[in-house]
């Protein structure tokens, strides 16, 4: 992911992350960005009993369930367009087709039937400020934007929620009040948004307990709930920061992918060790390298639609 600030190119130099990629294999850490699963088994074929009446004829498939009900909220484009995230209904960008490139692997793991809760995905990193929410609103974004999916956006930064204020949403109660009190509906908690397809699912009170309510046997029957009867709904959490929270670790637990996002010139190789380690509850992490400001095989995504140039 490109930088998308103003600040001036550095006076010399590849950026920390980039001159490691030569030497450290990323690999050794997370499995390839695209996983190499093995084919499906084949189903075992026993003999099935003679059906006593004839088959009922194949439903077609329903529609996805909209079941989020709740107000939906407009969201100013000129405070997303202030803070370098997708303006919806826009022009091509830079980091709209970064992003684009981005979320076609993501849905595509979120599709196969192999992944366990492939359309769960997380968006963590090792500290605060390297751009967690920064991707995780993007993501939501530019997947809200394709034709038959819809997402739902989770503020699970307990401790230091930011969603609502990035997309200048008004407060209310989130996830982790509905962790705490089964009186409390998570459904009810979300709110819609005049961008269709997007739903946003608040941090809620902290508790002091954050981390003990999201490891109890409650937490996966109320994310159940977050994609029941709705097949083409993916779930991005923006995380708390996995080196300085425990929640983080917990969530691994939960998710099928998790996107780890690496700041170039701020993350160091210990630090990205440690929280992929902490993270190793989920099977697939995916490092996403933020706030580059060149790109050695001349990428330059952006300038093609319309020859911005
Ligand atoms: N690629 C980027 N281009 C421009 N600004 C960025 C980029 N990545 C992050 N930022 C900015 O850096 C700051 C910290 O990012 P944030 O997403 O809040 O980090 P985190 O959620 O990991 O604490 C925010 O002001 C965000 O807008
Ligand atoms: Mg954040």
């Amino acid at each position: 992911m490109t930088e998308q600030s103003k600040i001036p190119l550095p006076a010399s130099g590849p950026s920390l992350i980039e001159r490691a990629s030569g030497t450290f294999d990323f690999r050794t850490l997370t499995r390839p960005v695209v996983p190499d699963l093995p084919p499906a088994p084949m189903p075992k074929v026993t003999a099935a009993p003679a059906p006593v009446m004839a088959p009922e004829p194949v439903a077609k498939a329903a529609p996805p369930v909209r079941q989020f009900t709740g107000e939906r909220h407009p969201i100013d484009r000129s405070h997303l367009r202030e803070q370098c995230l997708i303006e919806p209904e826009s022009g091509v960008t830079g980091l709209l087709e970064e992003f684009r490139i981005v979320k076609r692997q993501l849905l595509r793991t979120a599709a196969d039937e192999r992944v366990k809760h492939g359309e769960r995905i997380l968006v963590a990193s090792a500290h605060p400020g390297e751009g967690k929410t920064f991707c995780a609103v993007n993501l939501a974004l530019s997947m809200a934007a394709e034709k038959d999916t819809e997402v739902l956006l989770v503020d699970a930064d307990f401790a230091k929620p930011s969603v609502l204020s990035t997309l200048g949403l008004p407060g209310g109660k989130g996830l982790m009040d509905a962790l705490a009190d089964p009186a409390i509906a998570v459904e009810d908690c979300i709110l819609g948004t005049d961008i269709a397809g997007l739903y946003v699912l608040p941090a809620g009170n902290a508790t002091g307990s954050d981390t003990e309510y999201l490891a109890s046997a409650r937490t996966e029957e109320v994310l159940a709930r977050l994609t029941a009867d709705a097949p083409n709904r993916v779930v991005i959490f923006d995380s708390p920061p996995v080196l300085a929270a425990s929640p983080a670790s917990v969530l691994a637990n939960h998710v099928g992918q998790t996107v780890m996002v690496v700041r170039a010139d701020m993350t160091g190789e210990a630090a990205l060790r440690d929280a992929v380690g902490l993270l190793s509850a989920c099977e697939d992490i995916k490092l996403l390298l933020n706030g580059t400001r060149f790109s050695t095989t001349g990428r330059r995504f952006g300038t093609y639609y319309g020859y911005k140039e």
